[in-house]
Order: C-alpha cells, then structure tokens, then sequence
C-alpha cells in the first residue's frame, strides 16, 4: 500500500498538470470548455483516490498512534484540505464558467500538497 500511495503521487502531478494547461489554454481563449472541464474533473477524481490509498494506509498501520506527528496527523490534514480545495473550485469554475477559479484552485492546492509532502520523499 505504501508502493500505491507513494507512486499514485506522479498520477496527481501528471493530473495537476493537465489541469493547469486546461484552464490555463481556456483562460487564454476566454471560454471554459468541455476539455478544461474534463481535465479539471480528473485531477479531482485522481485526488479522491489517493485520499483513498492514504487512508487505507493510515489504518492498516494505525497512524492514529502518533509516532511520526507528520505522517500521521499533518500530512493528512492538509491533503484533505488540497482535495477540498481542488474539489470545490474546480466544480465551482464548471458552475460559472469561470476558467480562473479553476486555476486558481489548482494552484492552491497544488501549493498546499508540495507544502504536505513528508520532507523524507523528497526529491520526489
Ligand atoms: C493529495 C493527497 C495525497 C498525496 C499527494 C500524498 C502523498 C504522499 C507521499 C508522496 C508520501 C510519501 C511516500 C513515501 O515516502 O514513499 C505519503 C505518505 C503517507 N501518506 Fe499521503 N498523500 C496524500 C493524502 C493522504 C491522506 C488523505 C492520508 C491519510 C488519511 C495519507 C496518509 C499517508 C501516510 C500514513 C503516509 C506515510 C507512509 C509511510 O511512510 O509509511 N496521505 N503521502
């Protein structure tokens, strides 16, 4: 389970960058398309399976007890908060149209996930 959550980090990279060049090329043409949509979605939905694989790994070695206070309560937190992020601006850019808020939330949460990371994978 480490192996999925530790290599499913490069499906989010790849997934944030799709995204980025989603909104970002819509941005450009002033209009938010189906692709920019599309892309947006992935990342999110990408998101939510690593919160999945996390969460799996978080129980099956009961990070509850605290021994790393990183890897067991910080690191979770703040994801949960990228995905949160992600989730709500991607869907509210589809709502209104607006290819900015999808940037913007894709940035944010890209920040706060780079911020999330445990120092001891890096480099990635
Ligand atoms: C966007 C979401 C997330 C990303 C990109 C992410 C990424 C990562 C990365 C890169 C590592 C280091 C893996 C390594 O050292 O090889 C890690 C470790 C870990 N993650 Fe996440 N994570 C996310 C969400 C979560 C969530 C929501 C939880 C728990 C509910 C979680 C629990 C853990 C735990 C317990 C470890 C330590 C694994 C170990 O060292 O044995 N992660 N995560």
């Amino acid at each position: 389970m480490v192996t999925l959550h530790s290599l499913l980090r490069w499906l989010v990279l790849l997934s944030a960058v799709g995204a980025l060049i989603g909104y970002g090329r819509a941005l450009a043409s002033s209009r938010l398309d189906d692709l920019a949509t599309r892309l947006g979605s992935v990342y999110t939905m990408v998101l939510g399976v690593q919160f999945l694989a996390g969460l799996v790994l978080w129980l099956v070695q009961s990070r509850w007890n605290g021994d790393d206070v990183f890897r067991s309560f910080i690191h979770p937190a703040l994801m949960i908060i990228a995905i949160g992020t992600a989730s709500a601006g991607t869907a509210r850019a589809r709502r209104t149209g607006s290819a900015m808020i999808g940037l913007v939330a894709v940035v944010v949460s890209l920040v706060i996930i780079v911020f999330a990371i445990p120092s001891g994978a890096w480099p990635l």
